[in-house]
């Protein structure tokens, strides 16, 4: 079986919703601090755009956590790359490329949160409501949908298409057609 890569969000609609959520985060922030915390490496692409239409004040910092996210015995997702510096008392917004099951995301949550963050919010470029399997609410979304694998804009299959502009969904086909 082969695939086929069909537009479903085409760059001028991402830069909107980033716009978008630039204005709202920044409104929300308005007089404080952010510490905008990047999960590497499927938002690198959606990071760099939002944070130049953010408003406030704020440093930049990364993470990076299996890509299996499936929790080993002690309950916690493994920290690739930790960020560099403490999160305690500071405003933190994590910067994810796509919530789908929610279990990355949801491990992320857990292994930070007891560093004592004043708050800890969510800005999701894409929150795919089709296989979530734990409650769990990014507090800014830039799509939301209800679609099948999706590449482009960051986001990879076998780390591929990164680079691609837009958000496409992988379209499963015969090989003989596609
Ligand atoms: P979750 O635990 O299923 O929410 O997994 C989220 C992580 O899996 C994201 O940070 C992505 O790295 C990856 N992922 C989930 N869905 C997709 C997709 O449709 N395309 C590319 N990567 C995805
Ligand atoms: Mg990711």
């Amino acid at each position: 079986m082969g695939f086929q890569l069909r537009e479903l969000y085409s760059r001028e609609r991402l830069s909107r919703e980033v716009q978008r959520l630039g204005g709202e985060i920044s409104g929300d922030f308005a007089g404080k601090e952010l510490l905008v915390l990047v999960i590497l490496k499927g938002a690198f692409v959606f990071a760099a755009d939002l944070v130049r239409c953010i408003s406030v004040p704020m440093e930049i910092e990364f993470i990076e956590i299996s890509s299996y996210c499936g929790t080993d015995s002690s309950g916690r997702a493994t920290v690739i790359k930790d960020v560099a510096i403490p999160i305690a008392g500071k405003n933190v917004l994590i910067v994810e490329d796509i919530v789908d099951e929610g279990r990355c995301l949801s491990s992320l949550l857990d292994i930070l949160r007891p560093r004592g963050p004043a708050t800890l919010k969510v800005c999701a470029m894409v929150d795919n409501r089709r296989r979530r399997t734990i409650p769990l609410e990014p507090d800014y979304v830039g799509i939301r949908c209800s679609c099948g694998f999706l590449v482009g804009y960051g986001l990879d299959l076998d780390q591929k298409y990164r680079e691609l502009p837009a958000l496409y969904e992988l379209i499963p086909c015969d090989e003989s057609v596609c």
